[in-house]
This record gives C-alpha cells, sequence and structure tokens, in this order.
C-alpha cells in the first residue's frame, strides 16, 4: 500500500469506473467509504490487546497489523475526499456505523471487540478474494482505485489471521460466539449497504428517480448471479466452524 504513496487521485470518478458498470461503482464507493470507520475500530482493539501482552514476536505482529491498516484508512480518506467532489456527502448510514463503532469501543470488553474484529477481517478476506478472483477481468478506469482495491485485497488476506489469533489464544471461542460476532458485524453491513448503494447511484445518475432506475436495470446481470451468492454466503458462514482458521479460508468457490 505504501506504493500508493506518492499517487493522487487526478482521474474523474462522477462515471461508471469500476467496470463501466453503476451498480459496482457505487458499490465500491460505499465499501470505500466505511473503510476507515471499522479500521479505526480494529486498529484499537488490538491495540488495546497488544498493551495487556508483552511477547515481542506478537507485538510486531500487531504493530504490522496497525501500521497496515492505518496506511489503508489514509490511503481510502484520500480517495473518499476525491468521491465527495461529486457525491456531495457521505452516503447515509456512516453517521451511524461511527456512533456504534465509539459504542462498542466504550462499552464492550477487549475479548468481545476483538470477536467483531475478527469477523470484519473474515468479511473483508471473503470480499476481498471475491474481488482479486475477477481482477483480471474487471476494468477499472481509475489507476489510484485500480491499485488501492488491488493491494487492499492482498493485504487483507495477507494479515487476516493476525485479529482472530490474538481473539483465539486469551479466550477461546465456540460456535456460539462466532455467531454472535458475525451475525453483529453482517447485519449493519447489510443494512448499510442496502441504504447507501441506491443513495451513491442516485448521485451519480443526475438525483433523478427514472434515470436512477434505468442505471440498475442496465447494471444488473442475472446470469450466474444467484448460484455466485450462495457460494459467497457458503464462505462467509465458514466462520462459524469449528475447524475455521483464516489461513486456510478457500476462496475458489467465489470464483465459480
Ligand atoms: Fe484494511
Ligand atoms: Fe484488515
Amino acid at each position: 500500500m505504501h506504493t500508493l504513496k506518492g499517487m493522487n487521485v487526478k482521474e474523474d470518478l462522477a462515471g461508471a469506473w469500476c467496470n463501466g458498470n453503476l451498480l459496482l461503482t457505487s458499490l465500491m464507493e460505499a465499501v470505500s467509504f466505511v473503510t476507515p470507520v471499522v479500521e479505526k475500530f480494529m486498529i484499537h482493539a488490538v491495540a488495546d490487546e497488544m498493551r495487556a501482552r508483552d511477547e515481542p514476536a506478537l507485538r510486531q505482529r500487531c504493530l504490522d497489523f496497525i501500521r497496515e491498516e492505518a496506511v489503508h484508512s489514509r490511503t481510502h480518506g484520500k480517495f473518499n475526499a476525491a468521491l465527495l467532489k461529486h457525491l456531495g456527502a457521505e452516503p447515509p448510514g456512516i453517521a451511524a456505523i461511527r456512533a456504534a463503532t465509539a459504542g462498542a469501543r466504550r462499552h464492550l470488553s477487549v475479548s468481545s471487540r476483538l470477536g467483531l474484529a475478527a469477523a470484519i477481517e473474515h468479511l473483508a478476506a471473503v470480499m476481498s478474494g471475491a474481488y482479486l478472483s475477477y481482477d483480471e477481468e474487471i476494468g477499472v478506469a481509475s489507476p489510484f482505485a485500480k491499485a488501492l482495491f488491488e493491494l487492499h485485497a492482498r493485504e487483507e488476506i495477507g494479515h487476516c489471521s493476525v485479529v482472530f489469533d490474538l481473539w483465539r489464544e486469551r479466550w477461546p471461542a465456540g460456535r456460539r460466539q462466532r455467531i454472535v460476532a458475525i451475525m453483529a458485524v453482517l447485519l449493519p453491513g447489510v443494512l448499510y449497504l442496502a441504504a447507501a448503494v441506491p443513495w451513491v447511484l442516485y448521485r451519480k445518475t443526475g438525483r433523478t428517480l427514472p434515470t436512477t432506475l434505468g442505471a440498475l436495470r442496465t447494471s444488473v446481470g442475472v446470469g450466474r448471479l444467484g448460484k455466485w451468492a450462495g457460494n459467497l454466503a457458503t464462505v462467509f458462514f465458514s466462520f462459524v466452524r469449528a475447524d475455521y482458521h483464516p489461513d486456510r479460508l478457500d476462496h475458489a468457490p467465489l470464483r465459480a
């Protein structure tokens, strides 16, 4: 991600910069806005746990994770600033997620916060695997966005076991804790996307309902979507399996 340090967003992001598809572009923009908010939550959870441990190797692993997520957040911040030029505001739901993560930080134990962070990291790794599975086919018109999403996806898969190992070492998490953690992350995530993606699409299509609906119709290809969504759900919920570990996460079904 450090390779993006010298890069700036020069291109116009008002149109369908992701695969010429307005719906996919709106999804990527909505994801980019929420990224720094959830990364901040995870950085604090890992930092709080790191302070309670004095194993040098573990502390180094935590520090590397924190630095990597901090760079992700800064880079998405730069990208989001460019998106704001045409969107005019952050998508709805960002303020609620910001408040929820701040509340969780104040009121939940480190163990609960690490459980949520492990579930977020799992979802990020699944989405990264899905993105990289189609990396060569997806045409990204913005060089900055292409570098950002590619590098971020690779680094998410690379470090996704850090939080899970931290959580599992001190609090062996059973099936019930994992179900609670994944649902506590998945439900707000789905609600956020359900509000944010149509809002972004509406703003990108001249803020009129007929053009938004027209763009939606031409953006959705039904084809293999149903089967693919089923495979995606299977990989998502592998988090609750007794033998789950992020290093063994199988991304192959996402290519089907
Ligand atoms: Fe990240
Ligand atoms: Fe991450």
